[in-house]
């Protein structure tokens, strides 16, 4: 039997609805409780170069106030991975960041970017913090994030949940057999990016998954029922997984 798949909750769309307007509301100090009464495991926030969502005081309060983990997505940037240290979430996620880009488009590129990322990694791991690479479901990827001796890959399933047909079946080999590379590496393995409910259920066939980062569906959905009620559907769809037992 294994443990029960976790869900983070990455919150940053609470916080683009707030700088739309540069109003003080929404806040996602004010979105995590109901995250946490719902089921969610932890939050999950980007501090983008660019600041178009979460704040740095957004990131400085949730560590203070949250009762479940916190996990924070950001860029491999002098700036930023000093605001890490002295926050200290649980875990950072590295990911790659473009300016222009309208989402994360793309996996860290830690074969080519090895040597920048090495004293990031230590430096992280140095002051407790966990470290988890956001890297396309690719066996030298995937390879190399071990042999940095990152703790985690969360893999992206954002090809998957864009492909439609073949090429979906053919993406989602590919996050089946990256997360067996990892989890045969030692490595924790969780996915995120574009995931909702239409494309849960494929995502759930993934073996050794720990957790899952889920935001944009999880925002958009709680326009209509509240994020409560959002984040317990999820949670309650979460609960079929196996974990690729049978
Ligand atoms: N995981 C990572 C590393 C991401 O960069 C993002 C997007 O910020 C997510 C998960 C969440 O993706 P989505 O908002 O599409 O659910």
């Amino acid at each position: 039997m294994s443990a029960q798949l976790k869900l983070g909750v990455n919150i940053d769309h609470v916080a683009t609805l707030r700088q739309a307007r540069g109003t003080t509301y929404p806040d996602p100090l004010d979105a995590f409780p109901l995250c946490e009464a719902a089921g969610a495991d932890q939050i999950t926030v980007h501090l983008r170069e660019d600041r178009r969502h979460i704040q740095d005081r957004d990131v400085r309060e949730l560590r203070k106030r949250l009762n479940v983990a916190l996990n924070l997505e950001m860029a491999n940037n002098a700036e930023i991975v000093a605001i890490a240290l002295e926050v200290k979430p649980d875990e950072v996620c590295l990911v790659p960041e473009r300016r222009q880009e309208l989402t994360t488009e793309g996996g860290l590129d830690v074969v080519s970017q090895f040597t920048a990322l090495q004293p990031t990694v230590a430096r992280l791991q140095g002051a407790g913090i966990r470290v988890s690479l956001f890297v396309a479901p690719d066996r030298r990827q995937i390879e190399q994030s071990a042999a940095l001796r990152a703790e985690t890959v969360e893999l992206h399933t954002g090809a998957f949940c864009d492909a439609q047909g073949p090429e979906a079946a053919r993406e989602l080999d590919l996050l089946m057999e990256g997360a067996r590379t990892a989890h045969a590496l030692g490595l924790t393995v969780n996915a995120g990016h574009g995931i909702n409910l239409a494309t849960l259920g494929a995502i759930l066939r993934i073996p050794h998954m720990d957790t899952l980062n889920i935001g944009h569906s999880i925002v958009a959905r709680a326009v209509f029922v509240g994020l409560r009620a959002a984040v317990s559907e999820m949670r309650a769809a979460m609960n079929a997984y196996t974990g690729g037992a049978v």
